[in-house]
């Protein structure tokens, strides 16, 4: 068996950095692995015209600790009020590199979401033409349709009728939960892509309920049945080009996490890797790793793949913190519930 694994440098291609003293301290755990991330735009007030997205830019790179090299692609969140012409405009100087879709409600921060999708028409037809991706989080928020069917109650009622609808848009189906959700990936051509991440290759909603709730596990989508779990792991490891990663990294400070109405999130940035690389290595796969942390992602975003490499080493379990701690209070790492023997080498 390989000892150590050399890939190009992964890309993050959905992650949330937060702000102020929580965007410090969450930072360099990506910063030190990833060379690029999708930022996600749900802060209190979300980011939703260029302008914003180019100042949250400058202040991640404000908090990026120096000797770290990182590049924030910044996305603007969708609202029934967007402008196409602003989308335009900061796509072209360069400043957004995708438009977030929450549907109002589904989850953290997506109050100002849409509700009704004509009214998002035009924008949606602008991104078509500047080939802009659309990142989609792919739930329905209608209370009538139990938690764990609102992903693939999202396919059937929003995102393929987007999909007719607008032909050329590119579009992102994101942190997909269930079998349904991968399909219908793997049925689209290569202008839609479907991101995974890597707590959903680890955990299904037993390990969020069973003996006691657990609410580091949860997190939305909210993880689904074993076979949904099997599904992700399958699509993740074999090498079909529609499937890359985005963590999903979701901070919350302990005390909303522990909490009777408890944030939904997982944060995974510090031991994405380690935790791929056991999932994989588990597949016999560790060959088509590198195809899905740091080759599929660029390809879809029509990027280079990063130049430069990391190594991976096998070798005793990696003892990483409970913990990291912010100005905010601490915030707990996602435990896989199995020993890490991969570490990412200086
Ligand atoms: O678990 C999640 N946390 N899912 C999301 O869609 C949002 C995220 C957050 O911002 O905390
Ligand atoms: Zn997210």
């Amino acid at each position: 068996m390989a000892e150590t694994l050399t890939i190009r440098r992964p890309d993050d291609w959905h992650l949330h950095l937060r702000d102020g003293a929580v965007l410090k301290a969450v930072l360099p755990e990506t910063a030190r692995h990833f060379a690029r991330a999708i930022i996600m735009p749900n802060l209190v007030p979300p980011v939703v015209t260029g302008a914003q997205a180019a100042a949250y830019r400058q202040r991640i790179l404000g908090a990026l600790p120096m000797g770290l090299d990182f590049e924030p692609l910044m996305t603007l969140y969708l609202t029934e009020d967007t402008d196409p012409k602003d989308v335009k405009a900061a796509a072209e100087v360069g400043i957004v590199t995708a438009v977030k879709l929450y549907p109002a409600g589904a989850t953290t921060n997506s109050a100002s979401g849409v509700r009704d999708f004509d009214k998002v028409r035009s924008v949606l037809e602008t991104m078509a033409q500047i080939g802009l991706p659309l990142c989609v989080h792919g739930e329905v928020t209608d209370p009538e349709v139990d938690i764990f069917d609102r992903e693939a109650a999202f396919i059937d009622r929003i995102l393929d009728p987007i999909r007719r609808a607008t032909p050329g848009l590119r579009v992102v189906m994101e942190h997909i939960t269930t079998h349904d959700g991968i399909d219908y990936v793997k049925s689209q051509g290569d202008d839609m892509g479907g991101t995974i991440t890597a707590h959903h290759l680890v955990i299904n909603r037993n390990h969020i309920l069973v003996g006691g709730i657990k609410p580091h596990y949860y997190c939305l989508p909210v993880a689904k049945r074993e076979e949904h779990r099997q599904a992700l792991v399958a699509a993740a490891t074999s090498g079909d080009a529609h499937f890359f990663l985005g963590t999903d990294s979701a901070p919350h400070v302990d005390a909303l996490k522990e909490h009777p109405c408890g944030c939904a999130g997982c944060f995974t940035a510090t031991n994405t890797l380690s935790v791929l690389a056991e999932v994989f290595e588990r597949q016999d796969a560790l060959d088509r790793l590198e195809a899905f942390t740091s080759l599929h992602g660029p390809a879809f975003y029509g990027l280079p793949p990063n130049a430069d490499t990391i190594t991976l080493a096998r070798g005793t379990p990696v003892a990483y913190p409970a913990k990291i701690d912010t100005d905010d209070g601490p915030v707990t790492i996602f435990d896989p519930g199995f020993p890490l023997h991969w570490r990412v080498t200086p």
